[in-house]
């Protein structure tokens, strides 16, 4: 499935208004369920310092952008302990157009920051999500991620789970 998807490193010339309105698009039906994500709202400068802070990927189709997602290594002056941690890198920003989700795209673009951090010997890869977003912790539950903390951020409405997986060593 998903044989005429490319997958590519995001330029700087890529559309940004494009993005922020597949992340709404992606993001709405959390935001209908409570879930008030910041990709569910956020504007086109958050898009861009966030995909530029990190090293992203996309995936297009037919010339349409239909998936994003992003990694980040450590971040020294994260509220987040663990996102502090040397060798810990963090994903987000992860969304599919509601088109093509279930269809295996978000596991191929998983699959792309997870092949990134191997071959840059990253030790640990985590992620934050909704610890009320049953269905997305099950996900990364059965991709192998366990649960190691849990953050109230201010510019969302609730408490998240923080989510690791060890890759190397
Ligand atoms: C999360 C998201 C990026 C995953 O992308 P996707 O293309 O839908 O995912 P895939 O089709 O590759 O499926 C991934 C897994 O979810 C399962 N899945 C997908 N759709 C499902 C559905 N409707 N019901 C139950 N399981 C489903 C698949 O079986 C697969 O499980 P497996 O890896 O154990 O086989 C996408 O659904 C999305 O954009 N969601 C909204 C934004 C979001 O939640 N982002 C993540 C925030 S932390």
């Amino acid at each position: 499935m998903n044989e005429d998807i490319l997958f590519r490193p995001y330029k700087p010339s890529d559309p940004i208004p494009e993005i922020t309105a597949l992340l709404h698009r992606a993001y709405a039906k959390m935001a209908r369920q409570g879930m008030r994500y910041l990709a569910s709202h956020q504007d086109d400068k958050t898009t861009q310092e966030r995909l530029a802070h990190g090293t992203s990927f996309l995936a297009i189709k037919g010339g349409a952008i239909v998936g994003t997602i992003s990694v980040y290594g450590p971040y020294p002056g994260s509220e987040v302990l663990f996102y502090r941690r040397e060798g810990v890198y963090h994903f987000g920003q992860y969304a599919v157009d509601p088109t093509l989700q279930g269809t295996g795209l978000g596991k191929r673009l998983y699959q792309t920051v997870e092949d990134h951090c191997r071959k840059n010997n990253v030790k640990t890869l985590a992620l934050d999500t909704a610890e009320t977003a049953d269905h997305l912790i099950a996900l990364y539950q059965r991709w192998g991620f366990c649960i190691v903390d849990r953050v109230k951020w201010d510019e969302v409405n609730y408490k998240s789970v923080i989510m690791a997986k060890e890759l190397n060593g």
